[in-house]
């Protein structure tokens, strides 16, 4: 699929599908809808008059060869009432277009975004219509399904916005396809994808996007002393990799922001075994690490003025003779000794040691991604992720980028009481405390290994996966926070 950009009208564009924006209406009054009612011999009219179609948001309607128009189709889409207009309404009205079936037959389609100016709707309706479209077909022995959009238009029809849209799509672009590589990372089976293939594809991606990548194996985890991240590795085939990516694109001075993700490959719980039901989802455990590794290489892509290093502890947890056993006592990188209540509480252990190795890089903010607790699913389910931390500028950066791109957090707090539920009557600590609170007890857990710097902990268990399809969210992995974090390294410094 090829882009192009052009100044031109409606009536003008030439293209097999054309598709418009439009608000909600209350009659047919808008002078665009007016000329296609006419070209159409009053479909519009008919098409309000039955109720199928006034512009709610994510509404649809075809018509089929308008008279005076060089295109076989006109796809209307709705926005919903203008007054509720942002540039997720884009978002979702392009990921409804994006399956419509006859616009994925035509070889030329154009998105007309005439009376817009605003760069956020132009990125937000090609992030929609990549994301929406997004399908996994590589696991299929025959993908039937071949691309038939060859070019995908934007037009304006004001010449001073022309130069603006471009840019503002090109980045929608870069972005849309960071999100949709997060997808494909966290739907890969662990079978495709365990911790030394994950290194291999960072370090695949650092080449390709220049920026440098160091990839520990279990020898240099150990020399290291990361005694958590090797708790958990134990039980596995599979060895360990601890993968350090770093992006430079300010001056050496301009302190680091650390990106850490949570890198598990496959979670069965280790000896505190998972249920069956639904366990086949855990391949999505490396989803936090997904989430880090794409911001850096958008991060990359977009020429950011930042330094961003990404810290992935990746292992597989694994029950067998040589796993840890509930009751086992590892040491930290940090020195903390911590008692393994709970096998399955892995994820904390790993990043318990990527925090303290992040002090190397005397960072200005560390933030953590991880599918860290089920009981998200309880707190704020499928919606949003709870975010924690210790700065509140850091929380504002987050929600910010937040309400910018329609990923939703919401901050819950670590009070002393979470704090004191993992301390061990046997060691300094222990890595699960009862189950009320999991998702606060897990991230008072991880403060005990930040360094003296701002941090945020995000836990994105249950917004990494879709169970119905949303607009431009297909079911499966959502590759939910990377848009966001994006977001939050372009407006850094504002
Ligand atoms: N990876 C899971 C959390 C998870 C569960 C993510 C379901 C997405 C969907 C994590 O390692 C885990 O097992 N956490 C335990 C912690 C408990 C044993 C303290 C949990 O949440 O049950
Ligand atoms: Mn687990
Ligand atoms: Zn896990």
């Amino acid at each position: 699929m090829e882009y192009q950009f052009e100044t031109n009208s409606v009536e003008n564009v030439t293209a097999k599908s054309l598709v418009l924006f439009v608000d909600q209406f209350e009659k047919v009054s808008n002078h665009r809808l007016r000329d296609i009612d006419k070209a159409s011999n009053g479909s519009v009219t008919a098409l309000f008059d039955s109720g199928e179609f006034s512009g709610k948001i994510n509404e649809t309607a075809t018509i089929l060869k308008p008279i005076g128009y060089n295109c076989d189709r006109i796809i209307l889409v709705g926005l919903g009432e203008r007054k509720n207009r942002t540039a997720d309404s884009f978002r979702k009205a392009a990921g409804t277009v994006s399956r419509d079936i006859g616009l994925n037959a035509s070889s030329r389609v154009a998105f007309c975004m005439e009376k817009t100016a605003d760069k956020t709707f132009f990125q937000a309706a090609i992030e929609g219509f990549l994301l929406g479209r997004f399908k996994i077909n590589k696991y299929k022995s025959k993908s039937k399904e071949k691309e038939k959009i060859k070019k995908l238009l934007f037009v304006t029809d004001k010449a001073r916005i022309k130069k603006n849209m471009t840019a503002a799509v090109e980045r929608g672009i870069i972005i849309a396809e960071g999100q949709n590589g997060v997808r494909d990372l966290s739907s890969a089976p662990s079978n495709f994808l365990t911790p030394r293939d994950l290194a291999n594809k960072a370090a695949a991606l650092a080449k390709e996007y220049k920026f440098s990548c160091k990839i520990m194996d279990e020898k240099e985890i150990a020399r290291e002393k990361m005694g958590a991240l090797l708790s958990v590795a134990k039980g596995s085939d599979e060895p360990p990799r601890f993968i350090v990516l770093h992006y430079k694109g300010a001056a050496a001075k301009v302190k680091h922001i650390v990106l850490v993700g949570k890198g598990v490959t496959f979670d069965t719980g280790g000896i505190s075994i998972k249920a069956s039901l639904n366990m086949h989802e855990m391949k999505g455990d490396m989803t936090g690490s997904a989430v880090v590794l794409m911001s850096l290489v958008t991060a990359a892509r977009l020429k950011l003025p930042l330094n961003i290093v990404v810290l992935i502890p990746s292992t597989e947890n694994m029950p067998s003779a040589k796993a840890t056993k509930p009751g086992d006592i590892c040491t930290s990188r940090k020195g903390l000794t911590i008692e393994n209540i709970n096998t399955d509480a892995e994820g904390r252990l790993i990043l318990a040691d990527a925090l303290d190795y992040a002090n190397k890089f005397k960072p200005q903010a560390v933030i953590d991604v991880a599918t860290l607790t089920g009981a998200t699913l309880f707190s704020l389910g499928y919606e949003g992720a709870p975010i924690f931390g210790n700065n509140p500028n850091l929380m504002n950066k987050i929600k910010k980028a937040s309400a910018r791109t329609s990923e939703r957090v919401w901050e819950f707090p670590i009070w002393q009481e979470y704090r004191d539920a993992m301390k061990s009557s046997i060691a300094d600590l222990r890595n699960s405390g009862s189950r009320d609170a999991g998702t606060c007890k897990a991230a008072a857990f991880l403060e005990y290994f930040i360094g003296d710097y701002n941090w945020a902990h995000i836990d994105i268990a249950y917004v990494d996966i879709e169970i119905n399809g949303r607009p431009y969210i297909p079911k499966g992995a959502t590759g939910i926070g990377m848009r966001m974090l994006v977001d939050m390294l372009i407006n850094w410094k504002k």
